[in-house]
């Protein structure tokens, strides 16, 4: 069967298809799309959430540079497949192209982040779509967002902290969003922008995953446990702490495969972290989440289900008023979405039993 999050990445993608079809059978499109749950990566700038995305996918994709680097959301969805199936990446925007080089990827990331919003620093709220199809990673869908910021660099306007800030809100305050909490462990948790937001739109912590970077900078004789063990900042979810590549390890090109080793081994051999092995590090972090949101989304099947048949009223209604001849484009976007509606709520039903 497939899997709860594979459908879940489906209606999401097609929703985003139809976005851009504005006849009245879509209007319940954003509905849904709000239904459905997503995990947001949020933090500071320089927070480690690129580096944490990377870890969890295990590739290195991402474009990379100080400053504001991530300036339209990307949603990244990972489909576990078969071992021994090759591996691939593909954009939604780039449909029938199937990325095999990881740089590649990260330049069109890049590109079709210009087209919108041109070599500025500005930030666009449309999404990029990126699927990854591969044996090492858990069914799982995040979504990237741009790093909260006190100022306004060179060449952005001054509304950029708030345009951020806001773009940043519309996702984590949908009450089924998964925040990604990214802080980092040398800099103090109670002034951390993750957490900050997070008490904002989640106070009681139901919701929030937190997650610490960067525990091999921290002060030589200091640890973390006060955060990790929870008693700094009171989640309902554990803490994860997580080392990533370090600026060094990434201009020397270290691999991320050997990069996930050497995170394992930090951890079991940590005087201080070493109790808390099994519930540390970017793997044990990616198969924490695949869990969670697919329980989530187990939750929400009768929701989802009940949205899924109000859509496709709504578009069979519609087909019905334009009748056919119908525009092609129009009539088969149409057409697409209420078979997959039909096909999900059948599916969905299937893994209610
Ligand atoms: P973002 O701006 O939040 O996406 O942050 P990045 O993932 O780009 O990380 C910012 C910088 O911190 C980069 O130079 C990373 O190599 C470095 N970094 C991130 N996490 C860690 C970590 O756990 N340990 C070390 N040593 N460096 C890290
Ligand atoms: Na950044
Ligand atoms: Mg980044």
């Amino acid at each position: 069967m497939e899997s709860l999050i594979g459908l879940v990445n489906r209606i999401q993608r097609a929703c985003t298809v139809l976005g851009d079809f504005d006849g009245e059978g879509a209007a319940a499109l954003p509905a849904l799309w709000e239904a459905l749950p997503s995990v947001a990566v949020v933090g500071g700038q320089s927070s480690g959430k690129s580096s944490v995305l990377e870890s969890v996918v295990g590739r290195d994709f991402l474009p990379r540079g100080s400053g504001i680097v991530t300036r339209r959301p990307l949603v990244l969805q990972l489909h576990q497949i078969e071992e021994g199936q090759p591996e691939y990446a593909e954009f939604l925007h780039l449909p029938n192209r199937k990325f095999t080089d990881y740089s590649l990827v990260r330049k069109e990331i890049q590109d079709e982040t210009e087209r919108l919003t041109g070599k500025t620093k500005q930030i666009s709220p449309v999404p990029i779509h990126l699927s990854i199809y591969s044996p090492h990673v858990v069914n799982l869908t995040l979504v990237d967002l741009p790093g909260l910021t006190k100022v306004a660099v060179e060449g952005q306007p001054d509304s950029i902290v708030q345009d951020i800030e806001n773009m940043v809100h519309s996702y984590v305050e949908k009450p089924n969003c998964i925040i990604l909490a990214i802080s980092p462990a040398n800099q103090d948790i109670a002034t951390s922008d993750a957490m900050k937001l997070s008490r904002e739109v989640d106070p009681t912590g139901e919701r929030t995953f937190g997650v610490l970077t960067k525990l091999d900078l921290m002060d030589q004789g200091t640890n973390a446990l006060d955060v990790l063990e929870g008693r700094a900042y009171r989640l309902q979810q554990p803490w994860v702490g997580v080392v990533n590549r370090s600026q060094a390890d990434i201009n020397k090109n270290a691999d991320m495969i050997a990069a996930r080793r050497r995170e394992r081994e930090y951890f079991a051999t940590s005087p201080d972290y070493s109790h808390l092995a099994n519930k540390m590090g970017s793997e044990y972090l990616a198969k924490l989440l695949s869990q969670h949101l697919e329980s989530v989304i187990r939750a929400q099947i009768p929701s989802i289900t009940a949205l899924i048949n109000k859509t496709s009223d709504e578009l069979e209604a519609q087909m019905e008023r334009i009748g056919r001849p119908v525009a092609v484009d129009e009539g088969a976007k149409l057409y697409t979405i209420l078979e997959l509606c039909r096909a999900f709520d059948r599916i969905f039903k299937e893994h209610l039993d």
